[in-house]
């Protein structure tokens, strides 16, 4: 069997397409939106992520502004930012590129996530954004999984009483995934690197995302075949190129749905904070799902 290829770069597109003419009809209301990135330290990963999340905003009529930290940035003056933002009525939307610098603490990453006005939290990474999923309320969801979950319903991949294996439990992807899936009505396993033979786990799925950062870990003999496999990761080889955490050629060859690297989740990442930004514009953040 080979696998249909779920084009992450066409898909977003088509979201572009939908929140640019939400943009439109923001202007009619004189509303521009407004995105701020926050961007400390010079990740050469980050900078390419943010030079892309800039780019896409403007061709949907966003208007989007970094503001660029040195690396040795305070956590104070990180704080200070980001009350700023809040106050700034041009910005609808507030995202603080991951990861901080070395010098931030895990709790002052914390203190500076919760720090962001809950309305504004286009990344879904706020404890208030978080909470809303679990208990089923409306708020915004991170970016990464409202774009896989975009994934598998343009392809019509069943979800509803089917088996999904989540493979990494970060609360960027892992954790926010793996609620999406279990309010889609899946039956979710969530491994990670202490997961008892991985392996057998991945092959019971019906539905498999990987996120792990680890590259193509997952190989074709792990697949149940015609299982849809989301390939969240991004990892560069030391010849340069880009590889996921699935092994592309083999998996291919068995799942019955299989997104790209690069050209799958990554350009489907960007459109969902589009989305995020002009429902953050319009005031409406309970539409986000
Ligand atoms: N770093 C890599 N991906 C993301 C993302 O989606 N949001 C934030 N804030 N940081 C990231």
């Amino acid at each position: 069997m080979a696998a249909e290829i779920i084009d992450g770069r066409a898909l977003a597109r088509a979201v572009r397409r939908e929140v640019k003419a939400r943009v439109s009809e923001l202007a009619g209301r004189g509303v521009v939106p407004g995105l701020a990135v926050v961007l400390a330290g010079d990740d050469p990963a980050s900078q390419i992520y943010v030079r892309s999340k800039a780019k896409m905003a403007a061709r949907v009529g966003i208007a989007a502004r970094t503001v660029r930290l040195p690396a040795e940035v305070s956590a104070g003056d990180l704080l200070a930012v980001v009350e700023r933002l809040n106050a700034d009525e041009a910005v609808h939307g507030i995202l603080v590129q991951l990861p901080l610098p070395a010098g931030i603490s895990p709790e002052d990453a914390g203190r500076i996530l919760r720090a962001i006005d809950p309305a504004k939290d286009v990344d879904g990474l706020h404890p208030a954004s978080l909470g809303a999923l679990v208990a089923g309320e409306p708020g915004f969801v991170a970016c990464t999984p409202s774009g896989c979950m975009r994934m598998l319903a343009a392809h019509g991949v069943p979800i509803e009483g089917k088996r999904a294996v989540v493979i990494g439990r970060s609360t960027i992807v892992g954790k926010p995934m793996a609620l999406l899936l279990l309010a889609a009505h899946a039956t979710v396993t969530v491994c990670h690197s202490r997961t008892a033979d991985l392996k057998a786990r991945v092959r019971e799925a019906d539905i498999v995302v990987a996120a792990v950062g680890r590259p193509q870990m997952v190989r074709g003999d792990w697949i149940k075949p015609g299982a849809a496999v989301i390939d969240v990761g991004i990892n560069r080889t030391p010849e340069g190129t880009l590889v996921g955490d699935v092994h592309f050629a083999e998996v291919a060859a068995v799942a019955g749905h299989l997104t790209p690297v690069p050209g799958g989740v990554g350009p489907m990442t960007i459109a969902s904070l589009l989305h995020n930004v002009s429902l953050a514009a319009a005031g409406r953040p309970g539409g986000a799902r």
